[in-house]
């Protein structure tokens, strides 16, 4: 695997400092380009580049990176999925625990007969949080089943502290309210494991920071999914956006890429916007639609 980037870049952002709590953060992503259907090599491709990555708190790895995206149907990806005894869980408590750090994922998840797109957060001891992607994109709605779990933000301790974190998937960018129900929850940033191949999704996720103060970073593939008979194409350039919606780091479309950006979450648990606005206390929840 070529790695470009590898760069630890320092970004300083204003705002009150958090107390007790991690005021500095490095968060990552690694983007590649997995093979479809032969996760020991998308896991081993995936280890090489996390052992020579520079030190990090958190790292995103895309959607599906072990198993690929493109399943024919159901069967296909249930024989694919795998539990939390699974090649892709095992690989992430013990990268997780070489490194000292936290790693998200995403992979197939069987639990009994449900089956799910999910992304499965492990920290250096071991401890875990799964989140089932909760808006599945078009052949998926015929292959998983809906995520059953709301969106809720989860304490990473590290170094520096406690940040908190929130999951996401791909296409639940498209729809605000699954940032905005993170970051209600106390998100600082959102991590975003994904297959991107609408285009749109790298600018919107400039807005989706910037709406609601907080980190993101998405994690995507490159490459293409050939089935011969059908096959999908993904768009890379991975980012990682600060709460004032400045891309601090992007990749390439077709390259693999691990980049690193060290924060202060400061900046994204002050919601203040100037002396008399702050985006949280500023909301009208009794002037908005009931959403049913
Ligand atoms: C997607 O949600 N993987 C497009």
């Amino acid at each position: 695997m070529r790695i470009v980037g590898g760069l630890v870049k320092t970004r300083t952002n204003e705002g009150r400092e958090g107390t007790g709590a991690a005021a500095r953060a490095r968060f990552g992503f690694l983007q590649l380009r997995p093979r479809f259907g032969r996760p020991e090599e998308n896991l081993a491709s995936a280890a090489e580049a996390i052992e020579h990555a520079p030190e990090f708190d958190v790292l995103v790895l895309p959607e599906l990176f072990a198993s690929g995206y493109a399943f024919r149907d159901r069967a296909e990806a249930l024989a694919a999925a795998e539990d939390a005894e699974g090649p892709t869980a095992r690989f992430l408590r013990e990268t997780a625990a070489r490194r000292g750090a936290w790693l998200a994922a995403g992979y197939a998840e069987r639990d009994g007969n449900a089956l799910y797109n999910s992304a499965r957060l492990t920290g250096p001891r071991g401890e875990t949080s799964v989140y089932r992607k909760v808006h599945l994109f078009d052949r998926e709605r015929e292959i998983f089943d809906p995520g059953d779990r709301p969106f809720r933000a989860v304490d990473l301790r590290v170094p520096a502290g406690v940040l908190r974190a929130g999951l996401m998937i791909c296409y639940d960018w498209r729809f605000p309210e699954s940032a905005r129900s993170l970051a209600l929850d106390g998100a600082e940033v959102l991590l975003h494991p994904s297959n991107l191949v609408l285009p749109n999704c790298q600018d919107a996720m400039i807005v989706r920071c910037l709406e609601n103060r907080v980190y993101s970073v998405t994690a995507n593939r490159t490459g293409t999914d050939d089935r011969g008979d059908f096959s999908i194409e993904f768009t890379g350039r991975s980012r990682i956006v600060g709460p004032d919606g400045a891309v601090l780091a992007t990749a390439p479309v077709d390259a693999d890429a691990l980049e690193i950006v060290e924060v202060n979450l400061a900046a994204a648990r002050d919601k203040r916007i100037n002396a008399r606005n702050d985006l949280w206390r500023d909301r009208r929840p009794e002037a908005y639609r009931r959403e049913r």
